[in-house]
C-alpha cells in the first residue's frame, strides 16, 4: 500500500525535465510538503553506481538486452531504497525520469525489444506514477540545450537527432496511450511558464 503521490517527468534529452522537476519540488516544499525528489538512472547509491555503467562510454557499448537489464536493475533498487519508503510514510516522490523512459528509449532503438521492456516491468517493478509530465520539445532545441552542458553523461544524446526524432514520436504515442496518467507540456517556453501548466494540471487532479 502506498499513500503518497508519485509524479514522473519525461522527455527527451535537454527539453527541460530537471529544471520542471525542481521547480516543482521547490513550489510544493514551499507549502510545507514533504518531497522527494529523485532522479533515474540513479536515485539510490547502487542505482547511481549502475548509471555510470549506462550514461558514460560510447553509445554501443552494451546490446539492447543488456541496456535494458541495467536499466531494470537501477529501478528495482531505486524503487527498493527511495521510492517506496517514501511513498509509504506519505511523501510525494518526484522522479525525473522513470519506467516510460526505457519503453521509449529502449523501444525507440530496438522496437521488437519493447515486449522483453514490458515483461521485465510486471515482473520486478510493477508500479506506475500518479501522473506523469512529458516535457515536448523540437530535438534540434533541445539537443542544442543538452550538449552545452558538457556533462561527460552524453552517451545516449551522442546518438544523434534522428533517434531524438524517433524520441519524441514515442513520447507523443505514450501521451496518446496513456491520456489519464500522462500530460503533453510545451516546452519552448520560459521555465517558469512551463511549470505554471504543471501546477495548474496537478491542482486540477487535487
Ligand atoms: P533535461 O533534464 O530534460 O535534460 P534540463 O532541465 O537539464 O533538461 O535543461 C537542459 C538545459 O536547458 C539546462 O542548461 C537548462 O538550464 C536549460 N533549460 C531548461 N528549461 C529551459 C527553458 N524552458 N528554456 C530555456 N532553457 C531551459
Ligand atoms: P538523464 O540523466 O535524464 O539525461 P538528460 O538529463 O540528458 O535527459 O538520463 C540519461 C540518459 O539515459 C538519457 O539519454 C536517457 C537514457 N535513459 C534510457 O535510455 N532508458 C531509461 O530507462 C532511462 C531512465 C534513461
Amino acid at each position: 500500500m502506498t499513500s503518497g503521490r508519485f509524479i514522473t517527468f519525461e522527455g527527451i534529452d535537454g527539453s527541460g525535465k530537471s529544471t520542471q522537476a525542481r521547480l516543482l519540488a521547490a513550489d510544493l516544499e514551499r507549502t510545507g510538503a514533504d518531497v522527494v525528489l529523485t532522479r533515474e538512472p540513479g536515485g539510490s547509491p547502487g542505482a547511481e553506481e549502475i548509471r555510470r555503467l549506462l550514461v558514460e562510454g560510447a553509445p554501443d557499448r552494451w546490446s539492447g538486452e543488456t541496456e535494458i537489464l541495467l536499466f531494470t536493475a537501477a529501478r528495482r533498487d531505486h524503487l527498493e531504497k527511495t521510492i517506496r519508503p517514501a511513498l509509504a510514510r506519505g511523501a510525494t516522490v518526484i522522479s525525473d525520469r522513470f519506467a516510460d523512459s526505457t519503453r521509449v528509449y529502449q523501444g525507440a532503438a530496438r522496437g521488437e525489444l519493447r515486449d522483453v521492456v514490458d515483461r521485465l516491468h510486471d515482473a520486478v517493478i510493477g508500479i506506475e506514477p500518479d501522473v506523469t509530465f512529458v516535457i515536448d520539445m523540437d530535438p534540434g532545441k533541445a539537443l542544442a540545450r543538452g550538449l552545452a552542458r558538457q556533462s561527460g553523461e552524453d552517451r545516449f544524446e551522442e546518438l544523434g537527432q534522428g533517434f531524438q526524432e524517433r524520441l519524441r514520436d514515442g513520447f507523443h504515442a505514450l501521451v496518446t496511450d496513456n491520456p489519464t496518467r500522462c500530460h503533453l507540456i510545451d516546452g519552448d517556453r520560459a521555465p517558469e511558464t512551463v511549470a505554471e501548466d504543471v501546477v495548474r494540471i496537478l491542482g486540477a487532479m487535487a
